[in-house]
C-alpha cells in the first residue's frame, strides 16, 4: 500500500468564504486560528493565510516559526502587515489586487451618494416612525451633477470611482505623488499636484491611497479649513488617512454637508463622536463585501498557496521582497 502524499500545512485567521475555506481544506492540511492561536502557531504550519483584521507586527511575524515560508493576505491592503519585519525573516507576503476594484468602487459611489442626499439619516427617520408623508423642506441633500470629485490616490479603485462619477455628471479632479496621463484623458481629469490648491476647488473628496506615514491625517484640521463650505468626505481606503477628532468637527459645526466612511482608524472600535452625528453614514468596512468578490478574493489567495508550494513565481508577491 502506497502512503497518501503528506499534504502541506497552512494555517488561517478568521473566515474566509465557505467555498474558498472548503477548497482550502480539501488542498490542504488546513487549520483555522484565533489571534491567540497565531501566538502558539505549531511548528510545521508552512504558511499563513490572514485579512485585514489580523495585524502582523514586527513582534509576531520574528516570533513566528521558521516553517512558515509565505503570509498570503486576502486583501489589496497590506498595512495589517509589517512588511520590512517579513522581508528581513525573507518571508514574502501576497496579496489580492485588481478584483476588488469595482466593488470597492461601488461602495465608494454609494457612500457619496448618501452622504449628497442624506440617505442614512432619512432611512433612520422613517425607521423610527418619525416621516409624516413628503415635505418639500425634508432631507435637503446636495446634487452631484455639475460638482467636482476629488480623488487622493489615483489608482485602480480611484479611477474606476472616477468613471462611475463621470456617469452621474461630476467633474473630476485628483492628487497624489504621480500624474496619471492615461487616466487623466480617459476622464478629463485634472492632475492638482498642490494639497491645499486640490482641496479648495473640489466638493466631494473621495479617499483612495493606502495607509502610510506620508498619507497618514491627509483630511485634517487644515485640510478641512481649505475644503469649501458644504463639502462631502468619503473615505473607503483606510482609517488612519483621517484624523477623526477634525473630520467630527467640521461635521458637527455643519462646515461640512456630510461624509461617508466604510473605514476607520483602530477597527472595529469607531470613533463614538461619529455615531452621534446625523450627517454621517457608517459602514463596517465592507468596500469588497459581495459574494463575487470575496470569492476571486479567496481564489488569488488560492493561486498563490499553489504557485508557493510548486516553486513557481508569486503571482501577487508586494513589498520590501520585491524591490531590487
Ligand atoms: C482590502 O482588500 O484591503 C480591503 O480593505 C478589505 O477587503
Amino acid at each position: 500500500m502506497t502512503a497518501a502524499p503528506t499534504r502541506h500545512r497552512i494555517a488561517y485567521t478568521g473566515r474566509l468564504p465557505v467555498p474558498v475555506e472548503l477548497e482550502l481544506h480539501e488542498l490542504y492540511d488546513a487549520q483555522r486560528i484565533d489571534a491567540t492561536g497565531l501566538a502558539q502557531l505549531a511548528d510545521g504550519v508552512e504558511a499563513l493565510v490572514v485579512t485585514p483584521s489580523t495585524a502582523l507586527t514586527a513582534a509576531t511575524i520574528r516570533a513566528l516559526p521558521a516553517s512558515v515560508k509565505l503570509i498570503a493576505s486576502c486583501s489589496v491592503g497590506t498595512d495589517h502587515i509589517d512588511l520590512a519585519a517579513a522581508a528581513a525573516r525573507g518571508l514574502p507576503v501576497t496579496n489580492t489586487p485588481d478584483v476588488l476594484t469595482d466593488a470597492t468602487a461601488d461602495l465608494a459611489m454609494l457612500l457619496i451618494l448618501s452622504a449628497c442626499r442624506q440617505a442614512s439619516v432619512a432611512e433612520r427617520e422613517l425607521r423610527a416612525g418619525r416621516w409624516r408623508g413628503l415635505s418639500m423642506a425634508d432631507v435637503p441633500g446636495i446634487d452631484l451633477a455639475g460638482r467636482t470629485l476629488g480623488i487622493y490616490g489615483f489608482g485602480r479603485i480611484g479611477q474606476a470611482t472616477a468613471r462611475r462619477a463621470r456617469a452621474f455628471g461630476m467633474q473630476i479632479a485628483y492628487h497624489g505623488p504621480n500624474r496619471k496621463p492615461e487616466a487623466e484623458r480617459e476622464l478629463e481629469a485634472r492632475y492638482e499636484p498642490d494639497r491645499r490648491q486640490f482641496l479648495q476647488t473640489i466638493d466631494v473628496l473621495s479617499l483612495h491611497a493606502p495607509a502610510g506615514e506620508s498619507t497618514r491625517h491627509f483630511v485634517d484640521a487644515e485640510a478641512l479649513r481649505w475644503m469649501r463650505q458644504g463639502s462631502v468626505v468619503v473615505n473607503t481606503a483606510r482609517g488612519p488617512l483621517v484624523d477623526d477628532a477634525a473630520l467630527i468637527a467640521a461635521l458637527r459645526s455643519r462646515h461640512l454637508h456630510g461624509a461617508g466612511l466604510d473605514v476607520y482608524d483602530g477597527e472595529p472600535e469607531v470613533n463614538p463622536g461619529y455615531l452621534e452625528l446625523d450627517n454621517v453614514t457608517l459602514l463596517p468596512h465592507i468596500g469588497s463585501a459581495t459574494i463575487e468578490t470575496r470569492v476571486a478574493m479567496g481564489r488569488r489567495v488560492l493561486a498563490n498557496l499553489e504557485a508557493h508550494f510548486a516553486g513557481r513565481p508569486l503571482p501577487n508577491l508586494v513589498g520590501e521582497l520585491r524591490s531590487p
